[in-house]
């Protein structure tokens, strides 16, 4: 991709997705929480690897084969050094609810004792819960669920009277997907390694709008999903402390070709180099050279320039949703990142987002994968408006004008 400065507020243009109307209207898109969509530049890379490189990597002595295997090799690179990773540290997954559950049976399976704890939050997506529950199961350990404040932060208090030498994981979000909090990694980290736990963040909303240094983070293992970051959809990673994976306390989850060194009719053993020891199969190579692109792309930008811009929108969008009386804006008000969620009084939160796309306003309505959070606050859905690098104010002004028309169909 050719290096050019892009201006972030003029970068829509690159996402041949707004040339369409949805519904006879501009594409107003505020559900990137869900998924981003993606630039030219990305759509192209894929294509081009299929139309120029496509082979199966690392088993082939031929031209197209060793092709295929570089655009994987680079594409890693250029992925953990997004990151801040050193590329072994980098595990390619699906998706995070895949790297999240690697750590479960690439490390929990083997670490995790009857009795021992996993501390998780009332905030986490499913995949960061159901993935623990599962692996407390089978393991006899417990989970411990730490609470939220009124407004819908991590009730850190409760966190530093609560971990003790019994628990051996923090599993969180860094960024809330229904609320948009922010957790303060520090404070998490400084008390997990007071007693010894590891920590797993979940990264899935904060790798579109943040720069993430993984080295310079004092935790072990980060999750996160290519396809919110501009990245295709089947692609991500789980990226992993070096002295994990040398001390292999870290392991493979999945087993075959690819990944092995040597196979008897009675064992295996396995490749060193941690970037094959955990690539069992045939890799998505044109996804991760998409990935790669995009990471590109939000760097030609500037992470910071991202997370700038994302401030803007979310205090733009808490503002002017503020000025409509039906409007309940949930969560807190600072200390926000990706997303602003509200319920509208005495409307069905489906309803408000059917309106609203019948204007060509895309938005999410329901629980957004966090049940316990939303039954705990007694709201059955809210509507969450998303941001990522291509909305403008021009956007929440669109959704204030829908949410007009709410009112006018409603009466409210
Ligand atoms: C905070 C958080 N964690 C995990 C996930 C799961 O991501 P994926 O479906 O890409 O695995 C999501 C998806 O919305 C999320 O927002």
């Amino acid at each position: 991709m050719g290096v050019r400065k892009m201006k972030i507020n003029q970068v829509k243009p690159d996402f041949p997705i707004f040339k369409q109307q949805v519904n006879g209207q501009p594409l107003v898109y505020l559900d990137s929480a869900a998924t981003s969509q993606k630039p030219q530049v990305v759509i192209d890379a894929i294509s081009h690897y299929y139309q120029t490189a496509n082979a199966n990597v690392h088993r082939g002595v031929h031209t197209l084969s060793d092709k295929s295997t570089l655009a994987w090799t680079e594409s890693r690179q250029t992925i953990a050094q997004f990151f801040g990773a050193k590329p072994n540290e980098l595990i390619v997954t699906r998706n995070t609810t895949e790297a999240i559950n690697g750590v479960a049976y690439g490390w929990a399976l083997d670490h995790l004792k009857p009795g021992q704890v996993v501390m998780v939050s009332m905030l986490e997506h499913h995949s960061n819960l159901v993935t623990w529950q599962e692996m407390c199961r089978r393991t006899g350990a417990l989970i411990k669920l730490i609470p939220v404040t009124p407004v819908g932060e991590l009730d850190l208090d409760w966190y530093g009277h609560n971990i003790d030498q019994q628990v051996k994981l923090v599993a969180l979000s860094h960024v809330s997907n229904a609320l948009g909090c922010l957790t303060d990694l520090d404070k998490v980290s400084k008390l997990a390694r007071k007693v010894g736990a590891r920590i797993l963040i979940d990264g899935a909303q904060s790798a579109p709008h943040m720069p993430i240094d993984f080295d310079k983070l004092d935790i072990d293992f980060l999750a996160f999903s290519g396809h919110k970051m501009l990245g295709p959809m089947g692609i991500g990673g789980l990226l992993v402390k070096q002295e994990l994976l040398d001390s292999h306390q870290m392991k493979p989850w999945l087993f075959g070709g690819g990944m092995i060194a040597s196979v008897s009719p009675e064992k295996a053993t396995f490749q060193d180099n941690s970037a094959d020891r955990f690539t069992a199969g045939t890799p998505d190579v044109a996804s991760l050279v998409g990935l790669a692109t995009a990471c590109q792309y939000l760097s030609q930008i500037g992470m910071q320039n991202v997370f700038n811009h994302d401030q803007t929108l979310v205090e733009y969008a808490l503002e002017q949703l503020g000025q409509i009386k039906e409007v309940q804006i949930v969560g807190p008000k600072t200390n926000r990142v990706g997303s602003v969620a509200f319920l509208y009084k005495d409307v069905h939160a489906h309803d408000v987002a059917q309106i609203l796309d019948s204007q060509g306003i895309a938005v999410r309505s329901g629980h957004h994968c966090t049940m316990p959070l939303h039954t705990h606050f007694g709201w059955s859905a809210t509507i969450r408006a998303s941001f990522n690098v291509y909305n403008t104010k021009t956007d929440i002004n669109a959704l204030m004008a829908g949410l007009a028309k709410v009112k006018a169909v409603f009466g409210k």
